[in-house]
């Protein structure tokens, strides 16, 4: 059966987000759902990575169980704990099983910041077992096909401690996601946000000099969600140079000197509107 066939056959998802595709991550997404392979994406913050997830989500006709990954996040918050109540201990399941038992998407957001844990409940449901045990319960879970297994990362907040292992890596079928080119995020900010094409034009100008070499001192540079931010501040009527201060500049660096620096590019870019 064609892969367009499935996503049809499915249910149809109440809301369809938007999302412009860049390349063929669609369909080596459809692909992987089809083989029962989970999924990396990788890339650089506000570049698409969770609205490709929530557009794929809606596509198969999927649900999709997001969890944000953080420090302290064990594989218990993954799989589930006993808690009490009046009547005595019972048993939750945790986003993944739901996940597992119910089928769906499971979405760990930034998944370098687990801690080690959860790695071997990650490598038993990512290889060809797709087995979830439940220490706690006795249980072992078969992942149904419906189950998918998505994890995402920001290759630039990575130091040599929070790597993925390369058995990590290797089960996951990989998407390296960039910033959008430019008529692509023209046509993204004008979608999100009904702003006019001058205005997509010079926001994407702006996004795409500060991104340049030249911005050696940001840490990170700007990805599409600031500049989707600041056409919506626009949109509603705030002047353009004032949203791109608040939404673009002051979320880039807290050093007085580069926000001066990055407004004078701002202000060249927006002197004419
Ligand atoms: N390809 C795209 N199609 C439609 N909208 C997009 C696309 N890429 C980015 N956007 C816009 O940028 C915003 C931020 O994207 P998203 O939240 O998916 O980024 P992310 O890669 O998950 O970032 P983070 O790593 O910080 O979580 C979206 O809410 C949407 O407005
Ligand atoms: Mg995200």
């Amino acid at each position: 059966m064609p892969i367009t066939a499935i996503a049809q056959n499915l249910k149809a998802p109440k809301v369809f987000p938007s999302y412009a595709p860049a390349d063929d991550e669609v369909m080596i997404f459809e692909h992987a759902y089809r083989n029962c392979l989970p999924v990396l994406i990788k890339g650089p913050t506000g570049c698409g990575k969770t609205r490709f997830v929530e557009y794929m989500a809606a596509r198969l006709g999927l649900a999709l169980h997001t969890v944000s990954c953080h420090d302290d996040l064990s594989a218990s918050d993954l799989v589930g704990r006993h808690l009490v109540n009046a009547s005595g201990t019972y048993w939750t399941d945790g986003p993944l099983t739901r996940a597992v038992r119910h089928g769906g998407i499971c979405y760990l957001d930034e998944v370098v910041e687990a801690r080690k844990d959860t790695t071997v409940v990650l490598h038993a449901l990512s290889d060809d077992r797709r087995i979830l045990p439940i220490d706690r319960t006795g249980e072992v879970l078969e992942a149904p096909p419906e189950f998918m297994l998505v994890v995402s990362y920001n290759p630039g907040y990575q130091h040599l401690l929070k790597g993925l292992k390369p058995s990590t890596r290797q089960r996951f079928i990989s998407l390296a996601f960039g910033f959008p080119e430019p008529a692509r995020e023209i046509d993204i900010v004008i979608t999100e946000t009904g702003v006019d094409h001058t205005i997509a034009k010079h926001l994407v100008t702006l996004a795409n000099a500060l991104r340049s070499t030249a911005n050696h001192d940001l840490e990170e540079a700007p990805g599409t969600r600031l500049i989707v931010d600041a056409a919506k501040l626009i949109a509603t009527g705030c002047p353009p140079q004032t949203a791109c201060r608040a939404a673009i500049v002051e979320c880039l660096s807290d050093e007085p000197e580069i926000t001066k620096a990055l407004m004078v590019v701002v202000n060249a870019i927006f002197a004419h509107s």
